[in-house]
C-alpha cells in the first residue's frame, strides 16, 4: 500500500471545478471518489485533515467533515485514530501492490493454434545446424511456400518478392526505417494498432490520420487526405482491422490503390490479421491483387505485411514482407542495422505451418468463434448500456461505453487484477475515451472473471451501488 501524503493544496489541484448543481459536500465527496477510482489518488494515500483542507479551500469545516463522512460510509476512506484518513477501495479487494494474478484483457494474443504441437514433431530441426542458422531474407523453401500461397490467392508472386521477418511488428519497423525520410508524412488509421504509430514516428514520420469505425472507413476522407497531403506512405489494416474489426470493401481498395498511385504514396498493407475470418461471407484475397489490374505493369504496387502471430502463434515471431524485388533489395540491405536475420529453426517450422494452413486456420476460426460468442454474451448480460459490436473476425471487440471513462476504468480494473488498454492508446491525440478494446483471446474462465470485474468496476465508476458477487464463481462458463 502506498503511504504518501497528499497536501491540501495538491488535493484541491486534483479536485478542480465542482458540480454546482449539487450540495458542496456531496460534490466534493464524489470528486474525491472518482480520483481514487481512476488511480490518481493511489490507495493508501493519506488525505489532508478536515481542518487543513477547510482552511486551504476557504470552506467551512462542517462541509469537509460531511464530505469525508460520505467517503468513509462508502469505504473510500479509512480513518484511524492518530494516523488520519487514507484513500481506500470498497469491497476489500486487494490494491495493485497485493494483487496476485492478472487477467489479461490488454493483449490480443491467442494461444497456439490447435494442431501446432503435432507439427513440432514432424519437422526435422537438425537441418538448421547445417549452415549459419539465420539469414537476412529467409530460407528459399519458406519464401517459396509463402509466394505460392499469394499466387494461389490471385496475386502472382515469386520467392524473390518475399522477405522473412521476425513478426509483423519487425516488418513495420523495418519498412518505416528504410522508406521514411525525416519529416515525411505518413497516413495511418485512427484508431490504429499503436505500435505501428510508434514505429512510424520513431522513423521520423509526421503522422496524419483517417478515421475508421466498426462500420468501416470514411473513403471520401481517406482519398481526400491522400490527394491533398500526398503522404510518402500510408499504413492500412484492411482486414479485421485492429482494434475495430472492420473490413474494407473490395471497391474501396481499388479507389485507394488508384489514388495512392497518382499521389506517389507507397501503400503499406498490414495483413497480420487477414486470416482471422470467423464469418465474413466474402474473401477478397490479398489487397495488392487489385493493383495488378490498375497499375501499369512494372510499377511497384503496395507493400504487404504478413505474420503467423495471430493466426498460428505469436511465440514463433515469424512474419514476412511481400514487395517488388527492388524494395525487397533495399530492405535486405537496411536490415543489419537493426538485426542480423531470422533464425532457421523457426523458419523450418513455419514452412510446415504454411503448407498446413487451411487445416490450422479452420481450428483458429473455431476458437475465435466460440470466444467471440462467450465474450459478447457476457458483456450483453452484465453491461447492457455498452454498445458491443459484432466483428466478422479479428481478435477483439471495440466496445463503446455509455460515457467517456475508458482511462478511469482501465486504471481501476488494473488495481483489481484485470489488465486493459484504454481507448486513447489507439489514437494519436487522446481521443476514444468512450471506447475500450476487449480481446476475446483469453481462456473462457478468464473472460468470465474479467467481465465480472468490468461490470462491478463500471457500476462503481457510474456511482451505482457496487455489484457484489453472491454466488461462487463457476469455472468453465458455457
Ligand atoms: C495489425 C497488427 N500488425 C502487426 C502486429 C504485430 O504482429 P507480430 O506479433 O507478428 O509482430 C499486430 C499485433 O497485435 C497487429 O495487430
Amino acid at each position: 500500500m502506498g503511504s504518501s501524503r497528499l497536501s491540501a493544496r495538491a488535493l484541491l489541484g486534483l479536485i478542480g471545478e465542482l458540480d454546482p448543481s449539487r450540495a458542496l459536500y456531496e460534490a466534493l465527496a464524489e470528486r474525491i471518489r472518482l480520483l481514487i477510482m481512476d488511480g490518481r489518488i493511489a490507495v493508501g494515500t493519506r488525505l489532508p485533515s478536515e481542518r487543513e483542507l477547510a482552511a486551504q479551500a476557504g470552506r467551512s469545516r462542517t462541509t469537509i467533515v460531511a464530505a469525508y463522512q460520505v467517503l468513509r460510509d462508502s469505504d473510500y476512506l479509512i480513518s484511524r485514530q492518530g494516523s488520519g484518513s487514507s484513500a481506500a477501495l470498497p469491497d476489500g479487494r486487494p490494491g495493485p501492490e497485493t494483487s496476485t494474478r492478472m487477467i489479461d484483457f490488454a493483449r490480443a494474443v491467442p494461444p497456439p493454434v490447435t494442431g501446432l504441437k503435432d507439427l513440432f514433431a514432424e519437422v526435422s530441426f537438425r537441418q538448421a545446424l547445417d549452415g549459419r542458422g539465420f539469414d537476412l531474407q529467409g530460407r528459399l523453401e519458406l519464401r517459396s511456400v509463402i509466394a505460392e500461397r499469394y499466387s494461389d490467392r490471385g496475386l502472382p508472386t515469386t520467392p524473390e518478392q518475399i522477405m522473412v521477418t521476425m513478426g509483423g511488428q519487425h516488418a513495420i519497423a523495418l519498412i518505416a526505417h528504410t522508406l521514411i525520410a525525416r519529416a515525411d508524412s505518413a497516413l495511418i488509421e485512427s484508431p490504429t494498432y499503436p505500435h505501428a504509430n510508434d514505429a512510424l514516428r520513431r522513423a521520423g514520420a509526421r503522422v496524419i490520420t483517417t478515421p475508421v469505425t466498426t462500420g468501416g472507413w470514411d473513403l471520401d476522407h481517406l482519398l481526400e487526405v491522400l490527394s491533398t497531403v500526398r503522404p510518402a506512405l500510408a499504413y492500412l489494416v484492411p482486414d479485421f482491422h485492429n482494434p475495430t474489426g472492420a473490413s474494407m470493401l473490395p471497391e474501396e481498395r481499388v479507389h485507394i490503390i488508384d489514388t495512392a498511385r497518382r499521389m506517389g504514396t507507397t501503400l503499406v498493407i498490414d495483413e497480420t490479421t487477414a486470416d482471422l475470418n470467423i464469418d465474413r461471407p466474402w474473401d477478397d484475397g490479398p489487397f495488392a491483387r487489385h493493383a495488378r489490374r490498375i497499375l501499369p505493369s512494372g510499377s511497384a504496387g503496395p507493400i504487404t505485411i504478413g505474420s503467423l502471430s495471430k493466426s498460428i502463434w505469436g511465440g514463433l515471431r515469424l512474419g514476412w514482407i511481400r514487395a517488388s524485388t527492388s524494395v525487397i533489395g533495399r530492405l535486405v540491405q537496411a536490415r543489419p542495422a537493426g538485426d542480423l536475420g531470422t533464425p532457421q529453426m523457426e523458419q523450418l517450422l513455419a514452412e510446415q505451418i504454411v503448407r498446413s494452413l487451411p487445416r490450422l486456420l479452420a481450428q483458429r476460426r473455431e476458437f475465435l468463434r466460440e470466444h467471440r460468442e462467450v465474450l459478447s454474451a457476457l458483456l450483453a448480460e452484465q453491461l447492457p448500456g455498452w454498445t458491443i459490436p459484432r466483428p466478422h473476425g479479428g481478435l477483439s471487440l471495440w466496445t463503446r461505453l455509455d460515457r467517456p471513462a475508458s482511462s478511469a476504468l482501465t486504471s481501476l480494473c488494473e488495481a483489481r487484477g484485470l489488465a486493459l488498454v484504454a481507448g486513447p492508446k489507439f489514437s494519436i491525440d487522446g481521443a476514444f475515451e468512450r471506447f475500450i478494446r476487449l480481446p476475446f483471446t483469453s481462456p473462457i474462465a478468464d473472460l468470465d472473471d474479467g467481465v465480472r470485474t468490468l461490470a462491478m468496476t463500471w457500476a462503481q465508476l457510474s456511482g451505482a451501488r457496487p455489484v457484489r458477487r453472491e454466488e461462487p464463481h463457476e469455472v468453465g462458463f458455457v
